[in-house]
């Protein structure tokens, strides 16, 4: 699911707050060299950290100690060496998650369906041309046993699960299907085949669950944090607002209408990660032990933004001056509780007055951490990775369109 920009889609803004660390041009070069070899010839690698450096984030939130004298042989081997099985690998994050670990050497299994993609728009050939480098296994994730089947024909052990599974339109029934039972399944499969550590690609709003598909999210994390097998380690990653769920207004602001936002603008606030730094995030989380076992909000760099600060960003980089069109938040409150009222007696309704919460979940709530204490959110503790800027991304979709950044199926 995704965070659209559009005038019902508020998801978050923020103002970038820079980190020194991020200012080294070298130290954050990067450069994808998908690695083509099949499964049983690879060579083995150099170094995990030739194409890309790792940034540190400023601070995680750890849920319990590591033992790192407990940890699963599958971190001793050369990356060559080490299965990872990818879930959701076709999706806005999953395709660059494949791309990150194949540059860093791993043998990477990606899971895909047959028509794949937003609308299931990519047939089997475009698929496995986004998956280059990767052994892509055509299966259903929705069904273990035809899982576990297809991960029984590769006659491989895995070691290692990344699911960016998600239902890609947000609804109760999807999300319940694909973020709790589906990414289930993977793990499930993956342990039986071997698996001893889950990388999750979760979302920083699930510490404020209002929405079904959040609530499915955090049954799946919960699960997943109480293994009893002491020997198998998880990474939970809760990222902030992605690139694609900011660029909604990108086109219409080009063509001089105003940008929308609800409220006066301030009220949301993110740090928007791109699809490469989180892409790199979570293949760090594959090996580096101070991730065992943690969940970790992260965002992108610089400081948070508001949607004004947002859409004050994209009028500088069109060279324009601001235009707002500010809604009040009542003329959604009244969608909402016109579907909410309706949905009551008529069953259908419920999903879109699903949406409609959504919409408004994301025009209010900040994606940064939920200060405990203050039950304020909170741009300080919240952990900045990487070096792509929503400035950047502005000016690439102002001069390239929004491809590749579309959004799921969602219309909010
Ligand atoms: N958007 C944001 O700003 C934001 C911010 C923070 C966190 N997040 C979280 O990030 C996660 C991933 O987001 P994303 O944008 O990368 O997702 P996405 O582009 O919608 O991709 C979803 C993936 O799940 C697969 N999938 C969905 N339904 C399936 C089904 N019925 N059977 C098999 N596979 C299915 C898709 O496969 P197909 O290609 O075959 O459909 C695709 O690979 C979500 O959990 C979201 O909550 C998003």
């Amino acid at each position: 699911m995704s965070l659209s920009s559009s005038p019902f889609n508020v998801f978050a803004s923020y103002t970038p707050k820079p980190k020194t660390f991020l200012k080294d041009s070298k130290l954050l070069s990067r450069s994808h060299q998908p690695n083509s070899f099949p499964l049983q010839t690879q060579k083995p690698s150099t170094n995990l950290t030739l194409t890309r450096p790792k940034l540190k984030p400023i601070s995680s939130l750890e849920t319990s100690e590591i033992n790192t004298s407990s940890s699963p042989t599958f971190r001793n081997k050369p990356a060559n060496e080490i299965n990872i099985l990818v879930v959701g690998s076709t999706g806005y994050i999953g395709r660059f998650v494949v791309k990150e670990l194949v540059s860093r050497g791993f043998n990477v299994i990606a899971v895909a369906r047959e028509k794949s993609g937003v609308r299931g728009k990519n047939n089997k050939e475009e698929t496995l041309k986004q998956l280059k480098g990767a052994n892509v296994c055509f299966s259903d994730v929705t069904d273990i046993t035809s899982l576990q089947e297809s991960l029984q024909n590769l006659n491989l052990s895995i070691d290692v699960v990344v699911s960016c599974l998600a239902s890609r339109n947000g609804g109760i029934k999807d999300s319940w299907k694909i973020d709790y039972e589906a990414t289930k399944n993977s793990l499930v499969a993956g342990q039986n085949f071997g698996a001893k550590h889950f990388v999750l690609l979760s979302a920083i709003c699930v510490q404020k669950p209002l929405l079904e598909f959040q609530r499915a999210k955090l049954k799946f994390e919960a699960e997943l944090m109480n293994q009893k097998d002491s020997t198998f380690t998880y990474s939970i990653v809760r990222p902030t607002a992605f690139f694609k769920s900011l660029g909604g207004q990108v086109e219409i602001v080009k063509e001089g209408k105003p940008y929308v936002m609800f409220g006066d603008g301030k009220l949301c606030a993110c740090k928007p990660i791109s699809e490469e730094d989180l892409a790199s995030f979570i293949a760090d989380c594959v090996l580096e032990e101070d991730k065992m076992n943690q969940v970790l909000p992260i965002g992108g760099p610089g400081k948070a933004l508001t949607p004004l600060e947002q859409g004050e960003i994209l009028f500088r980089v069109l060279g324009r001056e601001p235009k707002f069109l500010k809604v009040p938040f009542e003329v959604m409150d009244f969608v909402i509780g016109v579907l909410d009222g309706v949905a009551k007696v008529v069953p259908g309704v419920k999903e879109a007055a699903e949406f409609g919460k959504i919409g408004r979940y994301y025009a209010a709530e900040s994606m940064l951490i939920l200060d405990p204490e203050t039950g304020e959110y909170s741009e300080e503790m919240t952990p900045s990775y990487g070096k792509d800027t929503l400035e950047d991304f502005f000016e690439k979709v102002v001069r390239e369109g929004m491809a590749g950044q579309e959004l799921g199926e969602q219309f909010f």
